[in-house]
């Protein structure tokens, strides 16, 4: 199979709405894909989309060779989707919930200690979820989704609002399960997080895709002039791009042993993201 994850020219509209605008996307086996785009943009429609939930008005989605519209049982098995809408049972442990998906999905349940392990909630699986962290909610509801072990994996924003130190913990578990060779759609508005895990980068706005590939390509292809930026020993803050007016003007203060620090400045995806729709991830 070429793509395990394949969109072609999808439009959605809510109402009059258009939601999703001629949006085209492809994901081969193992590949780990970001879509980062600020609230409202049409990620979780997007996720919702791909994955049966909702269905286009125009255009195609597969996955895993099959019409997202489509999907069965059969398929269902081999996709993991991570959302907020937990769907966790509260007044249950962590235990119990999984049990509960074990059923559900008929995995064998002595796998489910193991997976409460990899998420790091052996401790507390007797613990009632109403008394779990956000980030021991997030981790549970990543557990359930790894119980059939997919081949696919939708995370949408899956380490919002968490602390740094969870957040590290599901990236690392990310990496783990990449390396094991799960493929990987991931919607987020943390260019950090792009930039840390993504193999590929769809920067998406207002329904359409505006721009994608690699962090370098992405990188290479908006660097505007080069420019650094000098802190001066007199405490004072300059940016200045690399013309050769400036290069000797840099050699001047250089000389005159004006300078404390230099750096250059790369371009990051929330500059790039700025320079092309004139507005923040946030
Ligand atoms: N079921 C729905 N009915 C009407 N409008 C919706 C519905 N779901 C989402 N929207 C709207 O579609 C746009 C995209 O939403 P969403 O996909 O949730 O964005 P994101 O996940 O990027 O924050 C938003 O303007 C949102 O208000
Ligand atoms: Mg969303």
């Amino acid at each position: 199979m070429d793509y395990v994850i394949k969109m072609n020219r999808v439009h959605k509209n809510f109402g009059t709405k258009k939601v999703i605008d001629n949006v085209s996307i492809e994901v081969k086996p193992g590949e780990l894909i970001g879509f980062l785009g600020p609230s409202g943009s049409g990620k979780t429609t997007t996720i919702k989309l791909l994955t049966g939930q909702l269905k286009q008005d125009r255009g195609e989605a597969f996955i895993l060779g099959r019409e997202s519209r489509t999907l069965n049982h059969k398929s269902y098995k081999q996709i993991g989707i991570v959302s907020d809408n937990s769907g966790l049972y509260e007044n249950l442990n962590a235990y119990d919930n999984l049990l509960l998906f074990s059923r559900i999905l008929n995995t064998d349940k002595r796998e489910i200690p193991k997976l409460l392990e990899r998420v790091g909630l052996k401790e507390d699986m007797k613990k009632s979820v109403k008394k779990f962290s956000r980030g021991m909610k997030q981790r549970l509801i990543l557990a359930r989704a790894l119980l059939h072990n997919p081949k696919v994996l939708f995370l949408d924003e899956p380490t919002s609002g968490l602390d740094p130190s969870t957040t590290k913990e599901i990236h690392q578990l990310m990496l783990e399960m990449k390396e094991a060779g799960t493929t990987f759609f991931l919607t987020t508005h943390d260019m950090a997080e792009a930039s840390k895990l993504c193999d590929r980068i769809i920067l998406f706005n207002e329904g359409k895709i505006i721009e994608s590939g690699t962090l370098e390509e992405l990188k290479l292809k908006h660097t505007q002039e080069k420019s650094v930026r000098i802190l001066l020993s007199s405490g004072e803050n300059i940016e200045l791009a690399l013309t050769s007016e400036n290069s000797s003007k840099i050699a001047m203060l250089i000389a005159n042993n004006q300078i404390m620090s230099i750096h250059s400045l790369e371009p990051t995806l929330e500059n790039i993201f700025l320079k092309l729709t004139g507005r923040g991830l946030q």
